[in-house]
């Protein structure tokens, strides 16, 4: 007889297991520091209950990917193999790494073969949350399971009862519960993005998620989907936001208790579980507005609270050793974002030639630009030229109707104005999340030669031309 698991026997097994990672962190970080990165097609219980396995793409056979976990300082040392059918790379999603280990195609190193494998090796200055995916038609390898944590540990981190990683992503999936084919449909592609029907946390469909009255987690959030932006709304509980795609920000508890992340953006929260045993509270994305939903729900056991008086509010994290602005003496950039469905961009450059958008959406697939000119590929001459060493100050605008998370390689940013307003955090982060219409400044210091990717982390859009190569010289 076969054993068919129920989604709840499934998700206790799931519980248990973060619960063995959790109270043994020395064991699991020696387990989950694999010498080698092996990209592969697996087939993984997504779904759960009893639908049949999803077929996806996996790193070492799981979805997500390994969790990699090292010390700030540490050195990264790993050979990765590709048993895919198709060319890919393993990108460092917000390192500061030397060029060639940043896992750009045809930019920063050649693509791995079916069969060949590839050797990262660099040094860990930052502590803080990151992820790895390939960057090889993103769209379609993300968008298959290619992911994975990547966590360098702080030398003195803060005090909870536990601490856990949150994958989240969306699936598209079809009847059969398999991944919808459709990686590069246009309609999507110049609106939001390829958004999913299922829901997963860490490789699984959210439901619930276990915990304690009265314990205090640190959770990882990581939102590796195509294109979803998370807006969690942590209703009843007060996450305080400590660090933001893996750089401290000052401890502060987010407007509603809401947490938005887009495409390839981290927070680092603490979250103290104010409800109580058996309780069964939710956590809605209501990003979207009247499509909001409950993303999953936290599981109160009947055990009493761990505590009844209430903790010490987080302290901040030690700052990363990052360079230090020099605004008065920066170099300023402008960038502007136009095309897409509503946008009113009525041609681009494409490979220097002008063209009007119908033809570069017919002929190409293209439908977004950077400053006039739409990305073609990884030959394309710097859009944008830094002087090494110097403090580059850039506004974007955002001049189109969608959102988009632009992220660029190679470096860390600070967010200085939003809409023209002082950011009343100032995280220094390497995606900035634009809404329609937004204006913004961030600023960098240009101190990581070579030539680097900037991006939108819709994977769809970056597909469709919003792209450009920036070099550090
Ligand atoms: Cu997370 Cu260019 O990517
Ligand atoms: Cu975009």
């Amino acid at each position: 007889m076969t054993y068919t698991p129920t989604r709840r026997t499934f998700l206790t097994t799931a519980g248990a297991a973060m619960v063995s990672t959790w109270t043994r962190p020395g064991l699991a970080a020696l387990a989950a520091k694999p010498k080698t990165l092996t990209a592969e097609p697996g087939a993984i219980p997504l779904i759960g209950g009893r639908y049949p396995d999803t077929q996806v793409w996996t790193y070492n056979g799981g979805v997500p990917g390994p969790e990699l976990r090292f010390k700030q300082n540490d050195n990264l040392k790993i050979n990765f193999v590709n048993k895919l059918p198709d060319p890919t790379t393993v990108h460092w999603h917000g390192l500061r790494l030397p060029n060639a280990m940043d896992g750009v195609p045809d930019l920063t190193q050649p693509p791995v073969k079916p069969g060949g494998s590839f050797d990262y090796a660099f040094g860990l200055p930052d502590a803080g949350t990151y992820w790895y995916h390939p960057h090889v038609k993103s769209s379609e390898q993300v968008g298959r399971g290619l992911y994975g944590p990547l966590i360098i540990e702080e030398a003195d981190p803060p005090r909870v009862d536990r601490e856990v990683t949150w994958v989240i992503d969306d699936w598209r999936l079809g009847q059969d519960g398999q991944i919808a084919g459709d990686f590069n449909d246009m309609r999507d592609m110049s609106h939001g993005g390829r958004m999913g029907n299922l829901m997963t946390l860490n490789g699984r469909d959210s439901q619930r998620f276990p915990v304690r009255a009265g314990e205090r987690l640190r959770l990882r959030i990581i939102n590796v989907a195509n294109a979803r932006i998370f807006g969690l709304r942590f209703d009843g509980h007060h996450p305080t936001i400590i660090a933001m795609d893996g750089h401290p920000v000052a401890p502060h508890v987010p407007h509603q208790n809401r947490v938005t992340l887009g495409p390839g953006q981290r927070a680092d929260l603490i979250i103290d579980m104010e409800g109580r045993p058996g309780d069964l509270t939710a956590v809605v994305d209501d990003n979207s507005g009247r499509r909001k939903y409950v993303y999953l729900e936290f599981d109160y056991s009947a055990e009493a609270p761990l505590r009844t008086s209430p903790l010490d509010a987080p302290k901040a994290l030690a700052a990363n050793p990052l360079p230090g602005l020099d605004i008065a003496n920066a170099e300023t950039h402008a960038l502007s974002i136009a095309g897409g469905a509503m946008g009113g961009m009525t041609g681009a450059k494409y490979k220097g030639r002008d063209m009007d958008i119908r033809s570069l959406a017919q002929e190409h697939g293209k439908v977004w630009a950077l400053n006039g000119i739409t990305f073609h590929g990884m030959d394309a001459a710097p859009l944008f030229r830094f002087q090494k060493g110097r403090t580059q100050v850039m506004t974007l605008r955002n001049d189109t109707s969608w959102p988009h998370p632009m992220h660029l390689h190679g470096h860390v940013f600070k967010i200085l104005e939003r809409g023209g307003k002082p950011d009343p955090v100032q995280p220094w982060t390497d995606t900035i999340l634009l809404a329609p219409n937004e204006v913004s400044k961030i600023a960098f210091v240009a101190d990581n030669p070579g030539k680097w990717l900037f991006h939108c982390h819709i994977l769809g859009h970056t597909q469709a031309g919003m792209a450009c190569v920036t070099e550090v010289a």
